[in-house]
């Protein structure tokens, strides 16, 4: 990608900047601390000093570098840890300040969430919720989210949370696939001053799933002709229970905390289930050592909640360490592009974790939005999704931390469950354009096609090559020669300081509004629809507040009205998969490109629907269509 940076002077790439001392002198992991930190797996200890265990774990890991489990014999509860233990020392401190769609604002205590947390899981609980059950949840970004999740985590069962955005039959497939038969759900919510039914996408999820499904509902439009039904209104559960308390499951270490679906290179959704005590170690120690969080800061991760950063770094990290977390429902460009700013300093946010589109899109909105705030509340500033590319690395470091804040590149992944790769914020040269070194614990390398080590500064495929806490169960991972490797579809350079540079995705997911989508989900689903031959999908960088794709559409009949099948693409995307997911243009095509052997060229689609250089195309069997497809791009432009 092209990069208004100088590749080498100051500001280049492969320059260095120092964390500034002011941050250095009060950071939670100091040089001589992370030093300390380097007997695997010993050093996972400190990991779970930041956890309560109801009973001590026999040992930090049963296996060796080749597999194994985390702290067995260890039982704990994630509900007591995010919530009861901060208790005595901060009753009336904020854990959760919520900002709505409407502006509307409430703040829970770390007391009152605990009233609700007890109550709403007493709620479960009458309802038949039993350990190991799992509840389905599917709301957007307000406050009875993580007081359901926690509910859960407070009596055992796993909860799956699914993306709002998700349509009907999204939800109804990983509620058959997880054999959920609880559900908690909203009747509605707003978006950009609309309300959207959310209600009946889960009826209609209902109807095709299978089995029984008992429904909560959170009632939040204040809309009379909206019928419960058999439903059980949320606010109705709580009173029905009010003053109630629920003595925490203990659970052993590696009992699932919570399922997650994510996509792959395959059609499918695929299952993560994460466990209890190396999961929630793991997400307090990266949220401490990372993100430096402190009890008494304001917090914010722009995060959805439905996806495996709000779980990790908005939920569960921040609370096990008694700090306020910010849940903010709105859009960043409403109801005006100084949203994110105003917000960070009406509420004096300390720590801000957002996605590198959002930053792009911040860059492309102008430097006035955030100087025309008083941002000096912030003291660290971290991204996570993508590759932060230098410029906008530079950008969010002047304009948003004011060159005073150390920026935190933090690369995982929803199967990773907490931050692999990172600088440590007072402690190491951060490199514009790096994720930084592997952390402490953490051993990574970069393998070529077969698995086989290659030159790290060639770059492959990055692979982990011990076991971390925060591994899900049921991990892919490969028998390597020497041990054990979980080989990434990612690309990666490392450098000789250890530095990991993430270059991209080998397989074939795109990223739409910060989430990763097999391109093979979008794409079956507007083959689906009657008149189209063959879709093609790939992502775009359209500068605006998240990132899009384009789909490459070739019909059956050249005569079909197009206007019309589009609207029939754009319907059967937002059914199959939900709205977010549209495309953000069709571009119809006698033909894909592809090679002579009949693959797909996607890069080559990629380039052209970028303005990037088309490169080599003489792999193509049908060359011509290249014109054809930049122009059909620029009839519409
Ligand atoms: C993929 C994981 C984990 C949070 C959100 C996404 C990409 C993530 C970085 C980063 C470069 C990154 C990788 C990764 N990614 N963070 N700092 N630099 N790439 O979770 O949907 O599981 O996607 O996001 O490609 O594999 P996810």
């Amino acid at each position: 990608m092209a990069d208004e940076s100088p590749a080498d002077g100051p500001r280049g790439e492969r320059s260095t900047v120092e964390p500034p001392k002011s941050f250095v002198d009060r950071a939670n992991v100091t040089a001589a601390s992370a030093a300390a930190f380097d007997d695997w797996p010993a050093c996972w200890e400190r990991a779970a000093a930041m956890v309560d265990w109801t009973e001590p774990y026999d040992a930090v890991f049963d296996g060796d570098r080749s597999g194994g489990r985390w702290f067995p014999g260890g039982r704990l509860n994630a509900s007591a840890n995010c919530v009861d233990t901060h208790l005595a020392e901060r009753k009336t401190q904020a854990a959760i300040k919520w900002i709505g769609k409407r502006g509307e604002r409430r703040t829970y205590t770390y007391l009152d969430l605990y009233h609700e947390v007890n109550e709403f899981a007493a709620g479960l609980r009458s309802l038949g919720i039993e350990e190991g059950d799992v509840v389905t949840l599917y709301m957007p970004s307000i406050p009875e989210l993580p007081v359901a999740m926690l509910a859960c985590a407070r009596i055992g069962a796993p909860h799956n949370v699914v993306f709002a955005g998700f349509s009907a039959a999204a939800l109804a497939e990983r509620m058959e696939r997880s054999e959920s038969e609880y559900l908690v759900t909203c009747d509605g919510y707003y978006r950009r001053g609309n309300a959207i039914y959310q209600k009946n996408k889960a009826d209609n999820a209902r109807i095709s799933v299978d089995h029984e499904v008992t429904d909560i509902v959170v009632e939040r439009l204040d809309d009379e002709s909206i019928k419960l039904g058999d439903a059980t209104a949320y606010d109705d559960l709580l009173s029905d229970h009010r003053g109630e308390e629920v003595e925490p499951v203990s659970r052993r270490a590696n009992d699932p905390l919570f399922l997650i679906y994510t996509s792959g290179t395959t059609g499918e959704p695929t299952e993560v289930r994460h466990t209890t005590g190396g999961y929630l170690a793991h997400a307090a120690w990266t949220s401490h050592a990372v993100l430096d969080l402190k009890p008494e800061d304001t917090y914010w991760c722009s995060a959805d909640i439905g996806w495996i950063t709000g779980h990790t770094y908005l939920v569960y990290g921040p609370l096990s360490l008694g700090t306020t977390t910010l849940l903010y429902e709105g859009a960043p460009d409403h109801p005006e592009k100084d949203r994110v700013w105003e917000l960070i300093e009406r509420n004096a946010v300390d720590v801000f974790y957002t996605a590198p589109t959002a930053i792009r899109a911040f860059m492309k909105w102008g430097t006035e939005h955030p100087d025309s705030h008083d941002l000096s509340s912030l003291r660290l500033l971290g991204s996570v999704g993508e590759p932060l590319n230098p410029s906008a690395w530079w950008w969010y470091h002047d304009h948003v931390g004011d060159r005073e804040c150390p920026i935190v590149d933090t690369w995982w992944q929803t199967e990773t469950g907490s931050i692999l790769l990172s600088t440590l914020p007072g402690v190491d040269a951060m490199k514009p354009g790096s994720a930084g070194p592997a952390l402490p614990g953490i051993d990574v390398t970069v393998v070529g096609p077969t698995g086989e080590p290659t030159g790290a500064a060639e770059g492959g495929r990055l692979t982990v090559e011990t076991p971390w806490p925060g591994m899900p169960l049921d991990l892919d991972a490969d028998a390597a020669d020497d041990g054990w490797q979980y080989v990434t579809e990612d690309v990666a350079r490392i450098d000789d300081d250890g530095y990991v540079t993430v270059l991209g995705r080998l397989d074939d997911t795109v990223t739409i509004a910060g989430h990763r989508l097999g391109t093979m989900e979008l794409e079956s689903a507007i083959a689906g629809v009657e008149g189209v031959a063959e879709a093609a999908i790939v992502d775009v960088r359209s500068g605006g507040p998240v990132d899009s794709v384009y789909a490459f559409v070739s019909t059956d009949e050249r005569h079909e009205d197009e206007a019309r099948l589009r609207r029939w693409i754009a319907d059967r995307v937002e059914s199959t998969i939900g709205e977010f997911a549209v495309p953000e243009r069709v571009v119809f095509t006698p033909e894909l490109p592809k090679t002579r052997s009949g693959k797909l060229l996607r890069r080559l689609l990629k380039d052209i629907a970028n303005d990037g250089e088309l490169g080599d195309t003489s792999a193509l069997r049908n060359p011509e269509i290249v014109g054809e497809i930049e122009s059909a791009l620029s009839d519409r432009e």
